[in-house]
């Protein structure tokens, strides 16, 4: 198969942890006999200190024309701070979802039974945990009107979705969960927003088209309070961009930590696959950073871009094999990982293909043996 992919590193630790996505992806493209071109493109604070925009137009016409993207992260101190800045790294991200009408973002919380201890939740409530996020990307207050009056006083930033935008990732949301468990929880917080009395609404109508899918509905509080409490009672959740933005990264304590979670933001177009941390600037340049996160999500791209099954399974299966052989960055190790099992990002990243490189054997190994 040939491909082409391009890599959007981005700010802080994107950089360290997309080369080892990329290094996985090429390794497997080696193994399995595929071509993938890769090309790289600027994004985030880097884009706009090269080029004074977040989403420089070259990188925009780059990504419409590619397969795939993997990509880093954005962000950067500088800007958490200073709220008057006009030109902002995340810009550059919600231009990119916004222009390739990526609607609908995937976040697999899926736990590794040997990082059950790293999570600061106790392990009988996470054992088995396996949820599947559908997180609206293109709308709600993220794209809202916004702006200032009153001098400045008063702020806003209108919450809104449109009948089309509900229906088209509840589809995505309900086709899933048919592959699954068939069951939904769709998010909102119908006793008081509008707008998400739309959002109940629509779920509601688009569900007798799945008359063998169960739906549940939850508010947007009881729900923070149900992820924690008993977080197997849930596995296809559905909802809107800010409460999912909100509910993932609870979530992910339950995957243990941040740095385990891809995802995959997919709509009308080319598929973008990312790790759901940020950038991380605390530890950007310590070389420290958990690639696993990036890894993950280039064994998604594999699967949901290209339908290679194979190989995307056999990249989930050299990181749990990683994690079986005890082997863990600092961000996952816990009181009882010795010191000579911590590694940094590139030697995570080499363990992976290490273990990639053992199921090639395998395979030729056995095909001798016939
Ligand atoms: C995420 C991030 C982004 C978001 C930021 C960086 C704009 O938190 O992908 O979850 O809020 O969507
Ligand atoms: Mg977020």
């Amino acid at each position: 198969m040939k491909k082409k992919i391009v890599i959007l590193p981005g700010d802080g630790i994107g950089k360290e942890v997309t080369a080892e996505g990329k290094r996985v992806l090429q390794y497997i493209a080696d193994s399995f006999g595929h071509e993938f071109e890769f090309e790289e493109g600027l994004i985030g604070h880097d884009a706009i200190e090269k080029t004074g925009n977040a989403l420089p137009d070259e990188t925009l016409a780059l990504l419409k024309k590619s397969d795939a993207i993997l990509f880093g992260a954005v962000g950067h101190p500088k800007y958490d701070n200073d709220p008057t800045l006009k030109v902002r790294p995340e810009q550059g991200l919600l231009k990119m979802r916004k222009e390739l009408g990526l609607y609908a973002n995937l976040r697999p919380i899926k736990l590794f039974d040997e990082l059950l201890e790293a999570s600061s939740i106790k392990p009988e409530i996470l054992k088995g945990s396996d949820i599947l996020f559908f997180r609206e990307l293109t709308g709600d207050v993220y794209f809202g009107e916004k702006g200032r009056k009153d001098d400045g006083n008063t702020a806003y930033d209108l919450m809104i979705y449109q009948r089309y935008e509900i229906e088209r990732i509840a589809h995505k949301a309900f086709q899933a969960a048919r592959t699954r468990k068939k069951k939904i929880t769709s998010v909102d917080k119908a006793n008081v927003l509008e707008s998400s009395r739309l959002w109940r609404e629509t779920v509601n109508e688009v569900s007798k088209q799945y008359p063998d899918v169960t739906l549940e509905h939850q508010f947007i509080d009881a729900a923070a309070m149900k992820l924690i409490q008993n977080p197997r009672s849930f596995d296809v959740v559905l909802t809107g961009n800010l409460f999912g933005d909100i509910l993932t990264d609870e979530a992910s304590q339950i995957a243990g930590s941040m740095g385990m979670l891809a995802s995959a933001s997919v709509g009308d177009t080319v598929g973008l696959y990312e790790p759901i941390h940020g950038s991380a600037h605390d530890i950007t340049g310590k070389g420290i950073a958990n690639p696993l996160a990036s890894i993950l999500s280039a064994a998604l791209l594999l699967d949901i871009s290209f339908g290679l099954k194979e190989e995307s399974e056999t990249v989930i299966n050299a990181v749990e094999a990683t994690l079986k052989n005890g082997l863990r960055t600092i961000d996952i190790a816990d009181a009882k990982t010795s010191s000579d099992k911590i590694l940094n990002t590139s030697q995570m990243g080499n363990q992976v293909i290490l273990e990639i490189e053992k199921v090639g054997n395998r395979q030729v190994a056995v095909g001798r043996d016939l």
